[in-house]
């Protein structure tokens, strides 16, 4: 009996997990689309699925003079990446959820400024840490 409990918790642990998941894909994916700026495209201006949110130099710029904090480049978000070496999970946490880095500012334009809610913040970072 103990044992079929145990078993039926870790089953409803292991499905709250892949719904975490699920939804910070559908954010990542489709609803913020950070790919847009976060991965490479190939020569045919198709997403590149290998790099997937890998970083890259972005393809848009505004017309006229960029404002002077202007980025070309966007960070690689997967957890292999350095930024998550240096800023770790906790810090990662945070920033989704105040759009201030560990050192206190906003990320530079055009990296948009998000305040997502904690269960939406930890869905992103669950579905983050499922890329290689
Ligand atoms: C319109 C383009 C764009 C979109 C959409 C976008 N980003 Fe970015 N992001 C950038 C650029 C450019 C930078 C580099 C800015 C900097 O270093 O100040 C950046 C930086 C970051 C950083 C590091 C911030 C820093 O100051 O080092 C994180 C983390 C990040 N983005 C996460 C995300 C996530 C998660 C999403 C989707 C929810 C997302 N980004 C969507 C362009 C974008």
């Amino acid at each position: 009996m103990r044992i079929l409990v145990l078993f039926s918790l870790a089953l409803t642990a292991c499905a709250q997990d892949k719904a975490k998941v699920e939804l910070g894909r559908y954010l990542v994916e489709e609803a913020a689309a950070c790919g847009f700026c976060h991965t490479p495209k190939s020569a045919d201006g198709a997403f590149d699925k290998s790099k997937w949110l890998k970083g890259t130099t972005l393809d848009i710029q505004p017309i006229g003079a960029p404002p002077k904090d202007w980025h070309k480049a966007s960070p690689d978000l997967t957890p292999s990446g350095k930024l998550w070496m240096k800023w770790g999970e906790a810090s990662m946490l945070k920033y989704l959820q105040t759009g201030l880095t560990p050192s206190g500012k906003f990320a530079g334009p055009p990296m948009p400024v998000y305040k997502f809610k904690p269960e939406h913040a930890e869905a992103i970072l669950a579905y983050l840490k499922t890329l290689k």
